[in-house]
């Protein structure tokens, strides 16, 4: 059997991994600044987090939603304490789709309503509501259109004002990024969140904050949107969550009551997923890992700002993006293979980086080398 070919693929094979490093199946070590996509957080195999799932994994792996697992209610104390987010409900689930999933489900039968506010260039998913609020054709099949979902220009108050009084009390949700990730690292306006927060609570809808990529810290606060000083009803997370493992969740604001039956999992919550990811808040709680992303952040973010060739450095903490111009088109190609620095991109002309909170200034500093004399190499051709 071969397998599905869904992915265009580097023909790299990564067999081990430490820290912010990754070594391929010849030997050769690469600078990890794509974090598999967002998701290690604290360092590939940090050894807290591997100890801690082994020591589950000895005891019990998984047993059923149907019984008690207090490793859940430890994780959502943890989870409250660091998100500053006490009063709120944690659900379980496996995947940032998920999440927005059932985010958004969960609205809808908070306030019975349908329409759900979406914006430009928004990825929340490839499940079916997810990938209806994503605004990508390409992803969307003919099954998944609706007429429920609206999407709006990304940061204007003015479309969301009109549209929350076209559609009053149709309106179940938004959803948002606090930094568009696939998009290509757009920030959302602080205004702009505060003005989703005041409609919401005029019109009854549910602000939801997806912070499956730039939630858990990478921003340099625990969920992107704090920045803006409101709160949202529910936050949705994965990625970083598990540094690996496979766990998502989301936070439900303590107005909206829970009712048996209307969501639910089989893996969601498990006793190894919820170890991963105590082991995850543990080790970002230790290690200082926010004010980390903070700092590693501003020094590369700076760096990049003085390199007169790349267009747009914009980002928080740890999660970065800056244009490319069509001269150095290359740039990402020749990091991979030339300097062995693994980057993100977002298209059509934008790198990310998407690194562990752990990134260490040294690391950050041999980015910054190398982009420079890749640069210079691609200038002088
Ligand atoms: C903002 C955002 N939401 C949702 C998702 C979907 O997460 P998953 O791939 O875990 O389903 C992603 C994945 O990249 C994402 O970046």
């Amino acid at each position: 059997m071969n397998l599905f070919d869904v992915y265009p693929i580097n023909d790299i094979t990564i067999v081990k991994a430490k820290g912010s490093y990754v070594w391929d199946d010849k030997g050769e070590q690469y600078l990890d600044l794509y974090g598999g996509h967002a998701v290690i957080s604290i360092g590939h195999t940090h050894p807290h987090w591997v100890k801690r799932i082994e020591q589950q994994l000895e005891k019990i792996a998984f047993y059923s939603n149907s019984i008690r697992i207090p490793l859940q209610q430890q994780l959502a104390e943890k989870l409250g304490n660091i998100s500053c987010k006490e009063t709120y409900q944690l659900f379980l689930c496996n995947s940032g789709a998920e999440a927005n999933e059932n985010a958004l489900k969960l609205a809808s039968f908070h306030n019975e309503r349908k329409k759900i506010i979406a914006f430009s260039k928004a990825f929340h998913g490839r499940t079916s509501l997810a990938v209806s609020a994503t605004d990508n054709k390409n992803y969307i099949a003919p099954v998944n259109e609706t007429e429920n979902v609206i999407f709006l220009p990304f940061n204007d108050e003015d479309a969301l004002d009109a549209c929350f009084k076209k559609h009053s009390k149709e309106i179940s949700s938004v959803i948002i990024e606090g930094i568009q990730g696939v998009g290509g690292i757009n920030v959302a306006e602080d205004s702009f969140l505060k003005k989703i927060r005041a409609l919401c609570d005029e019109y009854g809808a549910v602000y939801i904050a997806d912070s499956v990529q730039c939630g858990y810290g990478r921003s340099g606060k625990f969920f992107s949107h704090d920045f803006s000083g409101v709160n949202a009803d529910i936050y949705t997370m994965a990625k970083g969550m598990g540094n690996g493992f496979p766990v998502a969740g989301i936070i439900v604001a303590p107005h909206i009551k829970p009712k048996h039956f209307q969501l639910g999992t089989t893996f969601g919550g498990n006793h190894l997923a919820c170890a991963a990811a105590l082991a995850v808040l543990e080790v970002i709680e230790d290690e200082k890992l926010i004010g980390n992303a903070v700092m590693i952040g501003k020094y590369l973010r700076d760096e990049l700002l003085s390199i007169p060739e790349l267009q747009n450095v914009r980002g928080r903490g740890l999660m970065i993006g800056f244009d490319v111009p069509d001269e150095l088109k290359d740039l990402k190609k020749n990091l991979l293979w030339k300097q062995k620095i693994f980057t993100g991109e977002a298209k059509p002309n934008v790198i990310r980086l998407l690194p562990s909170l752990a990134l260490k200034k040294k690391d950050a500093e041999q980015f910054i080398e190398a982009v420079k004399e890749e640069i210079s190499l691609l200038i002088d051709k």
